[in-house]
């Protein structure tokens, strides 16, 4: 072969997009952890974002039963209609929102949801405000459409929570969207109605800019409120909420997620879907109908137990020296600052230089597998799920405890 060729040869057939983007760190922490399982090793998976309860029955039923009516075929691209309509209800209902179907777009979960709308909006170079700690796909959805990720870290002091002074002052002309979750994941803070009030006055003195609330964990909520960015009228045009089954309806498995938007948005997220994937699962969908028309109340039992469980851990982990971990008020997740253990010796002479090797160092010492901090924007912390059964938390904790003692 000429030299000329062998020079131009490429080194790799992956685009750059593809090579640009990372594996979610959870999902590569759980591998880690499924190797260790797989070797016969004990190990207690505090890394997923996943409900440890089955869907609950009458759920399953629907899916049975339009199996057995042969439902069976592509259903239209936003969600069959039925669905679309009980979002609706379901927004009037629980948050007060008034939308029309033509509003509402049914996604392969909530995640494809966000996707849709990060990919329909921004254009290459346009900045988007993600709140931080932010939930691991946000920023790697940004660099998919080239759009520029600017973080906004919230304090400790503040339950992580982003201010409105704080967003105004990260606001530029380039700033096309803000993105967060509220429950958020991994922190577990709340905003309040007043603290969305004070957001969405700021947005309104900005009308280029738009906002995707993520709002998943809506019904995993300690604090009791639940307030949506939608509410605001002065920026209600230019919020897409995007909610699902996922968490509420311990439906992880079968992708069903939907947001709400304003019309022309909402079409566009369509248009965005009908090249991808088309209308998520029929059987799900009818699943999803029957889970909504059955209201909220296998979600509030599940939440007692996330509440319950949330308390457990909280009473372990204030004995851990070198923890400090805000109360969530939602969610199933504890996150911790750790950067107190940074710099110590581990008893095989290694160094603890940060969260991911603290993270290594307890699934290999305490055998509890957690993320670091990094894959959310926040290095110095570590999540922990608290979705699972109370005494493999007492299990995990006490280890880990153990395993943090040896530093
Ligand atoms: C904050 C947040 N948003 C969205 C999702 C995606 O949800 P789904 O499973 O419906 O795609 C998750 C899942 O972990 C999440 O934690």
């Amino acid at each position: 072969m000429p030299e000329t060729a062998t020079a131009l040869a490429p080194t790799s057939p992956l685009s750059d997009r593809l090579l640009a983007m990372t594996e979610p760190a959870t999902i590569a922490m759980v591998k880690k952890a499924r190797e260790l399982m797989a070797k016969g090793i004990d190990v207690i998976n505090l890394s997923f974002g996943e409900p440890d309860f089955q869907t609950p029955q009458y759920i399953k039923d629907a899916a049975k039963q339009a199996l057995d009516d042969g439902y069976t075929f592509y259903t239209p691209v936003p969600g069959i209609p039925e669905l679309r309509q009980v979002i609706c209800e379901k927004f009037k209902r629980d948050n007060q929102l008034d939308f029309q179907p033509n509003q509402i777009v049914v996604s392969t979960g909530a995640k494809q949801a966000l996707a849709n709308a990060v990919l329909s909006l921004v254009n290459p170079g346009d900045e988007v405000i993600v709140f931080s700690p932010y939930w691991v796909s946000y920023e790697e959805m940004v660099k998919l459409a080239e759009g520029v990720t600017v973080t906004l870290r919230g304090t400790l002091a503040n339950e992580y929570k982003v201010t409105a002074a704080q967003l105004e002052a990260a606001i530029t002309p380039r700033t096309k969207l803000v993105m967060y979750s509220s429950p958020c994941n991994p922190t577990g803070a709340v905003f309040s109605r007043e603290e969305l009030g004070a957001i969405a006055e700021v947005l309104a003195r900005y009308p280029q800019v738009y906002a995707l609330a993520d709002e998943i964990y809506e019904y995993i909520n300690f604090v009791g409120e639940h307030a949506s960015l939608a509410h605001f009228a002065e920026v209600a045009d230019r919020v897409i909420t995007v909610n699902g089954f996922s968490k509420g309806y311990a439906m992880t498995g079968w992708r069903l997620g939907y947001l709400a938007a304003r019309p022309d948005i909402a079409a566009a997220c369509e248009k965005m879907q009908s090249q991808i994937t088309s209308g998520t699962c029929s059987i799900t969908q009818r699943a999803g109908v029957a889970a909504l028309r059955g209201g909220r109340a296998s979600a509030d039992e599940m939440v007692a137990a996330y509440r319950r469980r949330r308390d457990l851990v909280l009473g372990i982990v204030k004995d851990i020296p070198g923890f400090k971990t805000p109360t969530p008020s939602g969610a199933f997740y504890i996150f911790p600052e750790v950067s107190a253990y940074f710099g110590r010796t581990a008893p095989d002479g290694s160094t603890i230089n940060n969260a991911l090797d603290l993270a290594m160092f307890l699934l290999n010492d305490a055998r509890v597998s957690a993320v670091s901090g990094d894959a959310f924007g926040a290095p110095e912390c570590i999540r922990f799920s608290t979705a699972a059964a109370d005494e493999k938390l007492v299990e995990a904790f006490g280890r880990i405890k153990a395993s943090l003692a040896k530093l």
